[in-house]
């Protein structure tokens, strides 16, 4: 059965001691309302920088359904790549998850498909939960290629998977038009490309592990519409940028199944 999962990437934002305030606030508002009597029994992952992750998750470790991840994972194994984090380094300090993917390593770091293969590779061999980003750009939907860019992503990154691996991933839809912007998908356009992706991988793999996939949404979901956005049958959950980083919104929009 599919997961309800609300994530917060921080992105290069908050010095230790803000990243800790968030989550001891965060924290403090799950003890008053426990995750598991909200509809939906929602998981919470966090991802923070990387420098902060051992101290947020001496916070976390006493939160039962929270968890958290790195927002990136180097393609190699090890090496002379000075300046990057392997998967095998997030998974010895305790972190459950990466991201791999997201629009802004696509943009600004020039990320492929053959690369985040390779990453999705690295993480599940070092039993990470890869938290794979995909999305169209704001003229790839205007030029109505956004099913098609969205396929060929993770038809490249994911689908050489072998099904059983296939059931370790987590996708996040990411419209870039979306991200940071404001300007949210509506909930019916969510629907569309969410039900597509499970029919790709319906196609791909069998209805089974379709419906089994966790598939969230993110780009400029917050308080307000994150309930709308859940409320479709194929949004399992978000992705959350801006608003992760306000404890109040975020506990917010985590309980909003
Ligand atoms: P915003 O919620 O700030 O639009 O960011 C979404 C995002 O990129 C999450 O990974």
């Amino acid at each position: 059965m599919r997961k309800k999962i609300i994530a917060g990437n921080w992105k290069m934002n908050t010095s230790l001691q803000e990243g800790k305030e968030l989550v001891n606030s965060i924290a403090e508002m799950i003890k008053s309302k426990p995750l598991k009597t909200m509809p939906g029994n929602p998981e919470v992952i966090l991802f923070p920088p990387f420098v902060h992750i051992t101290e947020i998750l001496k916070i976390t470790k006493k939160e039962k359904g929270v968890t958290v991840g790195a927002q990136n994972c180097h393609q190699s194994d090890k090496g002379a790549y000075t300046g990057e984090v392997s998967a095998m380094m997030i998974k010895s300090v305790g972190a459950t998850h990466v991201l791999v993917g997201h629009s802004e390593r696509r943009q600004y770091f020039k990320e492929d498909d053959n690369t985040l293969a390779a990453k999705v590779s690295q993480a599940l061999d070092n039993k990470l939960t890869p938290v794979f980003c995909c999305g169209e750009s704001l003229e790839e939907r205007q030029s109505e290629k956004h099913f098609e860019v969205v396929k060929q992503q993770i038809s490249k990154s994911l689908f050489w998977l072998d099904v059983n691996d296939f059931a370790n991933i987590i996708i996040a839809y990411e419209p870039v038009w979306a991200i940071g912007t404001g300007e949210t998908a509506s909930p019916g356009q969510a629907q569309e490309m969410h039900s597509f992706i499970r029919n790709c991988i319906s196609e791909k793999y069998g209805s089974e592990a379709a419906s089994n996939t966790t598939i969230l949404y993110g780009g400029s979901c917050n308080a307000k519409n994150a309930k709308d956005l859940f409320k479709n049958e194929d949004v399992d959950g978000g992705l959350i940028g801006g608003a992760s980083l306000k404890a109040g919104d975020f506990f917010q929009i985590i309980n909003s199944y």
